[in-house]
């Protein structure tokens, strides 16, 4: 079984500073013509503030396989309050979300894996639904099948030990809870985005891959976390019991830095004054 990742698209249907990139990914998705694509999170610049845009977001990606699985990123259904006080995840942004994408976590049976799709935006934040996903997790990881985990946020930069990163990983206290339920599953595989880096390590018997994004990298605003600040996508070969991920680089991709344009795109006018 093989799956193409893609990931922190940031599509917009209001700007066009990073359209040739995502152009050049749809040039690359279109030639090699995946079965399966998972795209781990900003589908949209801000489908948080607009569900026309995460819709217009979720077109897009929807065009390039007979089956595109999708996770929520910040950008698409906001983060917790702590972080982004004007965006904050609430009922009316995951209805959007299931309204233009379909459901914000998932699971499926194929080529003897299982692959788990997550909201890692509900985590931290007290909505009842985050512990309605973890209930779910729970049941969803008691399986033979070794399991693929797939959500925007990484777990952790170094060790899962680490303190808080702020607005890069999950916070301390859901990883510690996401990670003891993994602790007693077959997890084998844990891929993320948001963080517009790619990198790939093991931790224990996991692997971990940060997804590139198709858009733009992080420049001085973004501290060193390791890996590449490279734009790409991943693609994630299975075999019976691992998995082997490989880094593509799509032709015509240009690394754009976001720090240019970041005071017209993020944060938006309305939250400056704040
Ligand atoms: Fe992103
Ligand atoms: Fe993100």
């Amino acid at each position: 079984m093989r799956i193409i990742q893609i990931s922190d698209t940031h599509l917009s249907p209001t700007h066009g500073f990073f359209a040739a990139n995502l152009a050049a990914t749809a040039r690359w998705l279109a030639a090699d013509d995946p079965a399966l694509i998972v795209h781990t999170g900003d589908l949209s610049m801000d489908g948080a503030g607009t569900a026309e845009e995460l819709a217009a977001a979720a077109k897009w990606s929807g065009c390039f396989a007979p089956l595109v699985l999708s996770v929520p990123g910040n950008h698409d259904v906001g983060d917790h309050a702590a972080i982004k006080p004007t965006q904050t995840v609430d009922d009316s942004r995951l209805a959007a979300w299931r309204t233009a994408v379909g459901p914000d976590r998932w699971s499926l049976d194929r080529g003897g894996w299982r692959l788990v799709g997550l909201n890692a935006m509900l985590l931290g934040t007290g909505h009842a639904e985050e512990d309605a996903q973890f209930a779910w997790l729970e049941a969803t990881l008691n399986t033979a099948l070794p399991v693929a985990l797939f959500l925007h946020k990484p777990l952790f930069i170094e060790d899962p030990a680490e303190g808080p990163h702020g607005y890069w990983t999950v916070t301390p206290e859901p990883r510690r809870r996401l990670m003891s339920l993994m602790a007693g599953a077959n997890v084998r595989l844990v891929a993320s985005g948001h963080l517009h880096v790619h990198r790939q390590f093991r931790h224990g018997d996991i692997d971990y891959v940060w997804g590139p994004a198709a858009s733009f990298v992080c420049g001085d605003s973004q501290p060193d976390l390791g890996g590449a600040r490279s734009l790409g996508a991943v693609e994630h070969v299975f075999g019976p019991d691992s998995v082997t991920s490989r880094f593509i680089r799509p032709e015509g991709l240009e690394d754009l830095t976001i720090e240019p344009v970041q005071h017209i795109l993020y944060p938006r006018p309305a939250e400056k004054v704040q």
